[in-house]
């Protein structure tokens, strides 16, 4: 075999196409208004275009890149059209694009702090920024006995807490013998489906998972939670965590998160806070009403990547006292074993997290954070609520529509008055149209409508034509 024989791009290429990427993010986000929001193609068309084999032998980056345009570019539901309100946004900026691209350029795997210190030192100060920039209590910090760490998503995070609440309420005994199902954890009915996903990962048993009812504007109901920590007790089981939610998924409910701290403290239970995406609000001192009582909280977790400008995935994990989730995480074999470690001078974030290796992500975070500042920051959440809390004016003001519950924040919950029936019709012919993508829910039995508003161009425009489009799409 020839000695200089390479398949690999030279350097040359990798700029050329570099910039021919970049170009072709920039002509997207230009553009993005023209595709239909909502992908329209049909289960099994992607594929169909695809060749059945791989190639044998190496392709132009041209060919790839028309291809993109070709048959993945239909494919596509373009969360970051300024059209998209359904879900919760999965929002992204230019500055965490091009973090995300420098950490894949460097390429190196953060599972122990000298595995690459930077990847771990960043990590940990972006995180403690954050402590303050959403003025979360200090025990969450580093450099008191809490810390953070960048996890991908909500669900692994609350897994995490509950592995870690597991092993406190069991003296660790669990890690070494396995769960006797006698744990009981706890949350709303309007919960995350995470936390059933975490029950049933943590060996708990989703029998052992009780939803508690909710209020009017769907937040837990303290009181019914006392007495259900109660009767369990009496049954002879251990009640060992609860998660609240800042911020629900149908509706953006806020659990009352003192109380239900307080409930917690005095039955020794480990309170995880899931404020997935409006934990963001909290940037701006007017919202952080909806963190009362977080400083009673054992865990908390937010997303960047749901609301914060910073591409999936990033999530932000913190704990008050992360000796527990280190005992409970920590396992280290002998390829593993390095002077820094021993030290105990730095985090090994592998030890906090469900898998080993980890990208650089915190550099993204803060991409994004250098560039907005936090002024920059705060500008655009409560631009997104305003926009939002505009939208819920408009709908009051048409007799033929209500609100299913005040908006606390950028989320819309919204129904015709008619009827279960128009409402689904309204939604598919609004999202058929492919003009704009909302999604529903489900309360009080009735169907309605979500308009989330937090992705990242969306401007007032763009609020008020969905708007002008529902009021006309109402046959
Ligand atoms: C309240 C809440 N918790 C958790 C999640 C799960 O988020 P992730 O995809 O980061 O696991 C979501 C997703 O929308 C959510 O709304």
């Amino acid at each position: 075999m020839p000695e200089n024989k390479s398949f690999h791009m030279s350097p040359e290429d990798f700029r050329r196409h570099g910039y021919e990427v970049i170009d072709w993010i920039t002509e997207y986000y230009k553009n993005i208004e023209s595709f239909p929001v909502l992908s329209q193609v049909q289960p099994g068309e992607i594929r169909s275009a695809l060749p059945a084999t791989p190639p044998q032998r190496g392709e132009s980056f041209e060919t790839i890149l028309n291809d993109v345009n070709k048959i993945i570019l239909p494919g596509v539901t373009h969360w970051q059209s300024p059209n998209f309100f359904a879900y919760f946004p999965a929002n992204a900026s230019a500055p965490a694009i091009l973090g995300d691209l420098l950490s894949s350029g460097l390429g190196v795997q953060g599972m122990l702090w000298a595995t690459s210190p930077a990847c771990t030192e960043l990590e940990t100060h972006v995180l403690d920024w954050l402590v303050d920039m959403l003025g979360l209590p200090e025990k969450f910090k580093s450099s008191s006995t809490g810390g953070g760490v960048i996890q991908d998503t909500a669900s692994s995070s609350t897994l995490c807490a509950m592995l870690a609440a597991r092993e406190r309420a069991t003296n660790f005994r669990t890690n070494e013998s396995g769960c006797d199902g006698k744990l009981v954890a706890y949350t709303s009915s309007q919960a995350h489906s995470s936390v059933e996903k975490a029950v049933k990962i943590a060996g708990i048993g989703k029998n052992n998972l009780r939803l508690i009812n909710v209020d009017e504007r769907f937040a837990m109901r303290p009181e019914l939670l006392a007495g259900q920590i109660k009767k369990d007790k009496e049954a002879g089981l251990i009640p060992f965590f609860v998660c609240a939610t800042v911020g629900t998924t149908s509706s953006n409910a806020i659990d009352p998160v003192e109380i239900i701290g307080r409930i917690c403290k005095e039955e020794n239970l480990w309170l995880h806070v899931d404020a997935a995406m409006s934990g963001t609000a909290t940037l701006c001192p007017e919202f952080r009403f909806i963190h009362n009582g977080i400083e009673l909280a054992d865990s908390y977790s937010f997303n960047p990547h749901k609301w914060m400008f910073t591409n999936f995935d990033c999530n932000c994990f913190y704990v008050a006292d992360r000796a527990t989730l280190i005992k409970t995480l920590s396992i280290l074999p002998e390829y593993l074993k390095n002077q820094a470690t021993e030290s105990g001078s730095v985090f090994d974030y592998r030890d906090w997290h469900i898998q080993l290796g980890r990208r650089f992500r915190s550099l993204k975070l803060w991409f994004v954070i250098r560039h907005y500042g936090v002024e920059g920051l705060q500008f655009h959440i409560r631009r997104h609520v305003e926009l939002a809390q505009q939208f819920a004016t408009w709908v009051q003001e048409d007799e033929r529509f209500e609100l299913a519950v005040p908006p606390p924040l950028n989320l819309v919950c919204f129904r015709l008055k008619s009827g279960d029936a128009p409402n689904k019709q309204l939604l598919e012919r609004l999202n058929n149209s492919g003009k704009m993508y909302l999604t529903h829910t489900v309360l009080n039995g009735k169907f309605t409508l979500r308009l989330c508003v937090g992705q990242t161009n969306t401007e007032e425009r763009h609020v008020r034509e969905v708007w002008r489009m529902i009021q006309n799409s109402v046959s």
